[in-house]
């Protein structure tokens, strides 16, 4: 079959021939890949940066995509750690990892939405004691998973949602409740949980200036680590920890267990094939797999690989 093969970490993955899968297991089955998104942590996998990496080659990246089994059911699927990724023809999932889709899903949308809208949708119902009513503040809003960050706190019935980027044009077009420029978010410091894809010194630069504007201190702050686009370590004052009454916690692979990730997959994605949320999804042949990786990372759409 044909794949995305990455053989070096320091270059793009190449289309190419890659031996074809086979199931093993009693809960495996082989699928035809449909789509399967182009997500930072799939650059990560690919170039031997992200936290998982076991440094083996080659390997055929992809985390998640939308295929169709044996039995002809579209199923979206999170693979484990794996060489055989999900940006090839054909791959191996476990069923457990799955959901069965709707037929007629617009599987471009769920390939594009699934991980970074789990970002934030495991955080709140995973990490945080989150509470309707509760206000939230979101750090890197102008992305993919930030913006859908901000229609999922809403679904999910939060009082306000304030967006915090570095672009204040696309800030505007998030659909928060209020917007603040990422390094004047002291204006929204009375919150009760921030969503942070940020980290680095902008993210220190912020929660010093929340914990010490907040009106009252005593009342909880929940601060999730979610992403790291600014860098990924954040000189955190000490202060910031006793001055107020803050909880830093993080959310991703290994602070949720994959039981619990897995328990939320039919839940989001019946809510991305009924429609709930603005994605932007382009789609982009495998075959141009190489192009597409060099292409400059787009915050405003997301790129699905198609075989
Ligand atoms: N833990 C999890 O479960 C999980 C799941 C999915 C994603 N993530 C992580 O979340 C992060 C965002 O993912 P994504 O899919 O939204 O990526 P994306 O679509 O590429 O968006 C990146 C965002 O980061 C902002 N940004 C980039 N560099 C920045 C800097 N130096 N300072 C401030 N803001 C900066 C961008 O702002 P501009 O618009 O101004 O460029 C944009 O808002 C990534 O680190 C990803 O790995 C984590």
């Amino acid at each position: 079959m044909k794949a995305a093969v990455v053989s070096a970490f320091d270059a793009p993955p190449r289309y190419q021939d890659f031996p074809d899968p086979t199931a093993t297991g009693p809960d495996e089955l082989v699928v035809d890949v449909l789509a399967a998104g182009l997500h930072p942590r799939v650059r990560s996998q690919a170039n031997g940066s992200h936290y998982t990496t076991t440094g083996e080659l080659p390997l055929v990246p992809g985390v998640d995509g939308v295929g169709r089994g044996p039995g002809g059911r579209l199923r979206y699927f999170v693979l484990p750690e794996t060489t055989l990724g999900s940006m090839a023809e054909r791959t191996v999932i476990d069923v457990r990892r799955s959901v069965v889709l709707p037929e007629g899903s617009d599987v471009l949308a769920v390939a594009a939405a699934m991980n970074p809208a789990m970002s934030s949708w495991v955080a709140l119902r995973r990490r945080a004691e989150f509470q309707p009513g509760q206000d939230v503040l979101v750090l890197g809003a102008t992305g993919n998973a930030g913006r859908l960050a901000v229609q999922i706190a809403k679904l999910l019935g939060a009082g306000r949602v304030v967006a915090a980027g570095r672009d204040e044009a696309r800030l505007s077009a998030v659909g928060a409740s209020e917007t603040v420029p990422l390094d004047r978010v002291a204006e929204a410091a009375d919150v009760d949980v921030v969503l942070d894809y940020v980290w680095g010194e902008p993210t220190a630069a912020a929660m010093a200036a929340v914990v010490t504007h907040r009106a009252d201190r005593g009342k909880p702050l929940t601060w999730i680590e979610i992403g790291s686009v600014a860098g990924p370590t954040a000189a955190i004052p000490s202060a910031a920890l006793r001055a107020a009454r803050l909880r830093i916690i993080g959310s991703g692979q290994g602070s949720v267990t994959p039981r619990d990730i897995i328990a939320e997959l039919p839940s989001l994605a019946e809510e991305i094939t009924r429609g709930t949320f603005e994605i932007n999804a382009r789609p982009v042949a495998l075959s141009d797999v190489e192009q597409a990786w060099a292409e400059s990372t787009s915050t405003t759409e997301r790129l699905v690989l198609t075989p």
